[in-house]
C-alpha cells in the first residue's frame, strides 16, 4: 500500500500525467489481447491478416478477421479502468491518453485529449481515395467487402495495419505529450511493438516517473519501469484515484 501513497505523492508533486495504453485495458471490456490466451494473433496470423499487402491482394479473407473485431469492439463499454482515466482527467490529474487501442473506449469514458497512435476501428477509410466515413455496424453485414461509395475501391477500418506508418499528426501530438510529462502510467501493453513501444522509454530518457500496470512483465519492467503494480488495470487504477482522494 506504501506504493500507492508514494506514488499518489509524485502525482501530486510533479503534475502533468499521461497515459500511455495497450489492449490489456480493454481486457475487462471483453476485448481480448492481441497476444497470449484468447489473444487475436493466435488465431489470426498479422502477417497474413493484419499486413496491408495482405489486405490489398486479398480484401474478402482479411475482412472475415475484420468483421469479428468490429462485432467485438460494438459490443463493448467501459472497463472500470477507462472509467478511472476519465475521472483522473476531470480531477486535473490526467492530460493526455496515448493510446494503441483501436476501440475509441477512452473517449467513451470522457477523456478529451486521446493519442490514437494505431488509429479508429469505427470508421473506415478507402484505400484507394483515402474518403473516410463512420464505420455503422450494418457494415459488418456487407459481404464480401465494404466498397467506398466514391471510387469503388475496397473500404479497410482506419487503422494503422503492419507495414503502414504510424499518422503524422499523432506522431507530433504524441512527442510534444511526452516532452510535457511527469509521470507516465504505462498500462496493459507486451511493449513489443515499434514504434509505440519507443513511448516510455522516450518519456524515462525526459526524467517522467514510470508507473506500469499490468498483468504481467514484460520489457520495460526491469529496465524502465520505476513502480510495477501488477493486477489488472480495472483492480489498479480505482487504487491509485483512491490514494489521490
Ligand atoms: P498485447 O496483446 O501485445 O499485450 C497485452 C498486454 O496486456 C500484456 O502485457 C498483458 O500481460 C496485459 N494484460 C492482459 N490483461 C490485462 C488486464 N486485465 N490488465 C492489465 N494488463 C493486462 O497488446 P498491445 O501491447 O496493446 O497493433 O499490442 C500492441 C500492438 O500489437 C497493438 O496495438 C496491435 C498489435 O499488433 C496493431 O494492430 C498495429
Amino acid at each position: 500500500m506504501d506504493k500507492y501513497k508514494e506514488i499518489a505523492q509524485h502525482i501530486k508533486e510533479k503534475g502533468y500525467v499521461v497515459a500511455f495504453t495497450g489492449a490489456g485495458i480493454s481486457v475487462d471490456s471483453g476485448i481480448p489481447a492481441f497476444r497470449g490466451g484468447q489473444g487475436l494473433w493466435e488465431k489470426y496470423d498479422p502477417m497474413e491478416y493484419a499486413h496491408i499487402s495482405s489486405f490489398k491482394r486479398n480484401p474478402e479473407k482479411v475482412w472475415v478477421m475484420l468483421r469479428e473485431m468490429a462485432e467485438v469492439i460494438f459490443n463493448s463499454s467501459p472497463s472500470p479502468a477507462h472509467l478511472t482515466l476519465g475521472e483522473l482527467e476531470k480531477k486535473g490529474f490526467l492530460k493526455a491518453v496515448i493510446t494503441q487501442n483501436v476501440d475509441g473506449l477512452h473517449q467513451l469514458a470522457g477523456n478529451t485529449n486521446v493519442i490514437e497512435y494505431h488509429g479508429n476501428h469505427r470508421w473506415l477509410v478507402c484505400i484507394n481515395c483515402s474518403k473516410r466515413v463512420p464505420f455503422e455496424p450494418e457494415v459488418i453485414k456487407i459481404t464480401p467487402y465494404p466498397r467506398c461509395e466514391r471510387c469503388d475501391e475496397a473500404l479497410k477500418p482506419d487503422v494503422v495495419f503492419f507495414g503502414e506508418g504510424i499518422p503524422m499528426r499523432e506522431m507530433i501530438r504524441a512527442h510534444d505529450e511526452v516532452s510535457r510529462c511527469k509521470v507516465m502510467f504505462v498500462i496493459g501493453t507486451s511493449g513489443v511493438v515499434y514504434p509505440a513501444a519507443d513511448i516510455p522509454y522516450q518519456a524515462k530518457s525526459k526524467g517522467a516517473l514510470i508507473v506500469e500496470i499490468n498483468i504481467d512483465s514484460t520489457p520495460f519492467t526491469h529496465s524502465i519501469t520505476d513502480y510495477f503494480l501488477q493486477g489488472t488495470a480495472s483492480e489498479i487504477l480505482p487504487n491509485i484515484l483512491k490514494y489521490l482522494e
